[in-house]
């Protein structure tokens, strides 16, 4: 077992009516609150009169930036960081998913510096040493952005989709309320599944490390999702399938699974490509590369990472030919995201072109190939693309 740091310092309120601690965590930072959200689900569910009324109550000077795009702009993050500097802004309380979040988290950063907060992407990126603090509101389980360091930002100009992880981004408090995701769309629910899934997967997939106690805790969060999410999209008010699906968001992503794997990952490069361009839902775009990279990696010699998640999560029947299982694996990975999740499965139905591809795979390869499970050249990655189509 390598060596590795553990510390994930977020403070999480999880369950039903805990806003009412929402002002005196807001207070131990500041009155001049910068609320964040997105293009209104907050307003049609009654939350933000819910947030507004705490805050009011506590006197706090609000200011409000709405509009946050799903794959959020680099312009709103502008608009923001303008905000904080101008309102002279203590906290930051981000409303929302993942969009919300991270576009907050890059705000918070760029408070703190003079330079553009695009400076923050890339291969010269700048530090980010401090950022305003960031207590958020989480409404949709899916990133796990509400207990992560770590932020997506698209740039249109450049059609970049760039990530980032830095501390001081991380959030102080995070309220995890399992009714506030009652709202959220069938669709958007099978996105939020399966890109939780795919942060458990990316680590899963990771040879270089023996760490059966973590395996088996992936395991245990992958059959959560797979027993909870077809719930929570046919019952969408089903606290406990909403429940699971929240707390499983949070871990899938916040270090915890990680213990002392440090290999790339590789869906999730070449998802953002898709993303960058197509302004897809970043879960559908991992659902539909998932099944294809697993069997792109495929070999004998890491069948047995294949039949432990085919047979400790979807239940096959561990007798047999390992490559058999693996396959059979695959072919239950596929089913689950696109018949149990009903998320059209192939790059033709969302409208991706073959004439991206080269761009996409290269762009995906920005720093080198990605050393993840299996080592990706622009090359492989295009061969994944082409399986999708
Ligand atoms: O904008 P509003 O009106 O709020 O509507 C949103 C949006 O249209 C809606 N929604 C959210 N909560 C809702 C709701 N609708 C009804 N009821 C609710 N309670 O859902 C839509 C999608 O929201 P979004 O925030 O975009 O989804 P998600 O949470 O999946 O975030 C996706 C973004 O996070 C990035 C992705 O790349 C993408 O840009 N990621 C961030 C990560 C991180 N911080 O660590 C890791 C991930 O791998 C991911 O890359
Ligand atoms: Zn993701």
């Amino acid at each position: 077992m390598n060596n590795f740091v553990y510390d994930i310092p977020v403070k999480v309120y999880f369950g039903e009516n805990q806003l009412g601690n929402l002002a005196p965590e807001i207070l131990k930072f500041g009155k001049r609150v910068l609320l964040t959200y997105g293009g209104g689900s907050i307003k049609r569910s009654g939350l933000y009169d819910r947030v507004m009324a705490e805050l009011k109550a506590a006197d706090c000077t609000v200011f409000e930036l709405s509009g946050i795009e799903p794959n959020p702009r680099i312009t709103s993050v502008r608009k923001g960081v303008e905000m904080c500097k101008e309102h002279n802004i203590d906290v930051l309380l981000a409303v929302g998913g993942g969009s919300t979040i991270d576009a907050t988290k890059f705000m918070a950063a760029g408070a703190c510096v003079e330079h553009d907060a695009w400076e923050f992407f890339g291969a010269n990126a700048k530090p980010i040493e401090r950022a305003l603090p960031i207590v958020t509101i989480l409404t949709l389980s899916a990133t796990g952005s509400e207990m992560d360091a770590g932020g997506v930002i698209t740039n249109l100009e450049t059609q970049d989709k760039l990530g980032r992880m830095a501390a001081p981004m991380l959030p102080k408090v995070s309220f995890l309320d399992p009714t506030l995701t009652y709202t959220v769309s069938p669709y958007q629910t099978a996105c939020g599944a399966a890109d939780m899934m795919s942060h458990i997967l990316e680590v899963y997939f990771n040879l270089n490390d023996d760490l059966f106690m973590l395996d088996s805790m992936m395991e245990a969060m992958l059959k959560t999702i797979v027993k909870y999410a077809p719930i929570a999209i046919a019952e969408p008010e089903n606290y406990e399938a909403r429940a699971n699906l929240m707390w499983c968001s949070s871990w899938a992503i916040n270090g915890f699974i990680n213990g002392g794997r440090r290999k790339a990952w590789s869906c999730h490069p070449m998802e953002h490509e898709l993303s960058a361009i197509y302004d897809i839902a970043h879960g559908h775009g991992l659902a539909i590369l998932t099944p294809r990279w697993m069997e792109y990696c495929l070999e004998e010699s890491n069948a047995y990472r294949y039949v432990s998640l085919g047979v400790n999560v979807f239940g096959i029947d561990p007798k047999g030919e390992p490559m058999a299982i693996a396959k059979e694996c695959i072919e239950r990975m596929r089913e689950f995201m696109s018949v149990t999740l009903n998320l059209p499965d192939s790059f033709t139905k969302v409208g991706i072109k073959r004439e991206d591809f080269a761009v996409m795979a290269r762009k995906a390869c920005r720093y080198g190939a990605i050393r993840g499970f299996k080592t990706l050249e622009p090359e492989d990655v295009e061969r994944i693309f082409e399986m999708c189509i």
